[in-house]
């Protein structure tokens, strides 16, 4: 399973070189209110603290997270093809802004991030354009997630008056795009029915065919009350699922608690409050559920994925002819890269499809 999506990520980085957005991958997005626990979230999935965090708008630039799956023993090819040192360490991390630094000490990644999000946005505006960062690891799921800015009600400071449409928009770019998995945050100790990124999704994709709802904070519900009703859809149903989580609160940032402590307790939690339905919740399961959405979501775009390939190696074909002799041999090689990824990629897909219907389907 996690074969096919070096192969996208691969895909994604051929057609940025080539300046072309035609192809659109799946990708999952992470939206929710300021503070709802979007970077929580995410880092737990990835299984490392590196994003930073705080109240207010800390998020103000679109962060993309490849999460590549690195086995220590495929890490010196890896950086072979990438053109780094090989580190010592079996994970690292690369910008895209900053191409032959290699980061093995994850709080510089926070740092970087901060720094980067600064050059563009300043101190509080925010910037559509996105931060690129690629993990590789050989303790990830491969995934790529994007980081949104928190939808937000009231400029804070002096934040310009329109930050909310300006929030609203860059989340709507993201969303819509077809291709897409919503991952819907909403803290537990809020009422449901008024959330915000379920309301965002439901905006986009209203038939609920690629949002999938996270409750977190379920550690900070009033005495006396539980989720089972809105975990079991019985609120407002969202068709892929509702998957509780337990995040580390602010004191256990503070105190840095592990994050497998933190795995732990989470699943101690599910055990003990919700006994009944704790194989379908927590941060593994969701790490799962979401690489499995993946794999359906790029079998069911196939056909179109595999027309548009076509299409554009036809337009690449007339293009280069148009080229003429001198640059033939440049516009040949783009055209054999495409071609190239184009086939591997469709065999690949066709072949993990197959293998999903027969193992991977209810
Ligand atoms: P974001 O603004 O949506 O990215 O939210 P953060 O991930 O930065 O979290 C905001 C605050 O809520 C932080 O202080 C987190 O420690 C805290 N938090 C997030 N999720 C949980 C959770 O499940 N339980 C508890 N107790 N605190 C949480
Ligand atoms: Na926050
Ligand atoms: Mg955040």
């Amino acid at each position: 399973m996690d074969a096919l999506i070096p192969i996208l990520n691969k895909l994604q980085d051929v057609f940025n070189t080539v300046g072309s957005e035609t192809i659109q991958l799946p990708q999952i997005v992470v939206v929710g209110s300021q503070s709802a626990g979007k970077s929580s979230v995410i880092e737990n999935i990835v299984g490392r603290d590196f994003l930073p965090r705080g109240i207010g708008i800390v998020t103000r630039r679109p962060l993309t997270l490849q999460l590549v799956y690195t086995p220590a023993e495929d890490k010196e090819i890896r950086c072979q093809h990438l053109g780094i040192p090989v580190p010592t360490q079996n994970e690292f991390a690369l910008f895209a802004h900053q191409k032959d630094k290699v980061y093995t000490d994850f709080n510089e990644l926070r740092q970087e991030i901060e720094a980067e999000t600064e050059r563009l946005g300043g101190k509080k505006n925010i910037s559509k354009e996105p931060i690129t960062l690629k993990i590789y690891s050989p303790k990830v799921v491969t995934l790529t997630l994007i980081d949104l800015p928190g939808i937000t009600k009231i400029p804070v400071e002096d934040q310009p008056a329109d930050i909310e449409q300006q929030v609203r928009d860059l989340i709507l770019h993201y969303i819509s795009n077809p291709n897409a998995i919503i991952l819907a945050i909403t803290p537990a100790n809020i009422d449901f029915s008024t959330s915000e990124a379920v309301k965002f999704a439901k905006e986009v994709d209203p038939e609920g065919r690629r949002t999938l709802a996270v409750l977190t904070k379920l550690d900070l519900m009033d005495r006396g009350t539980d989720a089972y009703d809105v975990l079991c859809g019985r609120i407002i149903p969202v068709k892929l699922g509702i998957i509780g989580v337990i995040n580390r609160s602010q004191e256990d940032i503070l105190q840095k608690k592990p994050i497998e402590e933190a795995l732990r307790y989470e699943s101690a939690f599910l055990q003990k409050s919700y006994p009944s339905i704790a194989n379908r919740n927590g941060t593994p399961f969701l790490a799962k559920t979401l690489n499995r959405l993946l794999m359906h979501h790029i079998r069911d775009c196939l056909p179109s994925l595999k027309a548009r390939m076509n299409q554009m190696v036809s337009h690449f074909q007339t293009l280069v002819n148009s080229f003429g002799e001198p640059i033939e041999d440049k516009g040949r090689l783009l055209l054999q890269i495409i071609t190239k990824f184009a086939s591997n990629y469709c065999a690949t897909i066709e072949g993990t499809a197959k293998n999903i219907e027969v193992s991977e389907l209810f």
